[in-house]
């Protein structure tokens, strides 16, 4: 069953983090916007898109550079052909917390 996780505190990362659980590798990514997680690990081959490129609202994949929407995991340029996984975000009291 899913559950709440306190990652990281909201002044506490740049622009990417990423939070490993028992379950689960996520990226966590502030945008403009505000605060998004998807799956770290690329849908093509193994890559974390935690270390990937930021630019407007994307990823590019550090390994092929296949880039995925941060806001909705869907996949936008190959090679990768299927989208990453997105988690429910919420901030309380300067953290940011994931559902996993
Ligand atoms: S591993 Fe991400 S595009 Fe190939």
């Amino acid at each position: 069953m899913a559950k709440w996780h306190k990652v990281v505190a909201v002044d506490g990362f740049e622009r990417s983090y990423k939070f490993a659980s028992r379950r689960k590798e996520v990226a966590i990514f502030k945008l403009e916007d505000g605060v998004y997680a998807i799956d770290n690990i690329c849908s093509h081959e193994f890559s974390q898109l935690s270390e990937g490129m930021v630019v407007k609202g994307d990823v590019y994949c550090p390994k092929h550079g296949s880039r995925f929407d941060i806001r909705s995991g869907a996949v936008k340029d190959f090679p990768a052909t299927r989208g990453v996984k997105t988690f429910p975000v919420m901030i309380e009291d300067g953290y940011v917390w994931v559902k996993l």
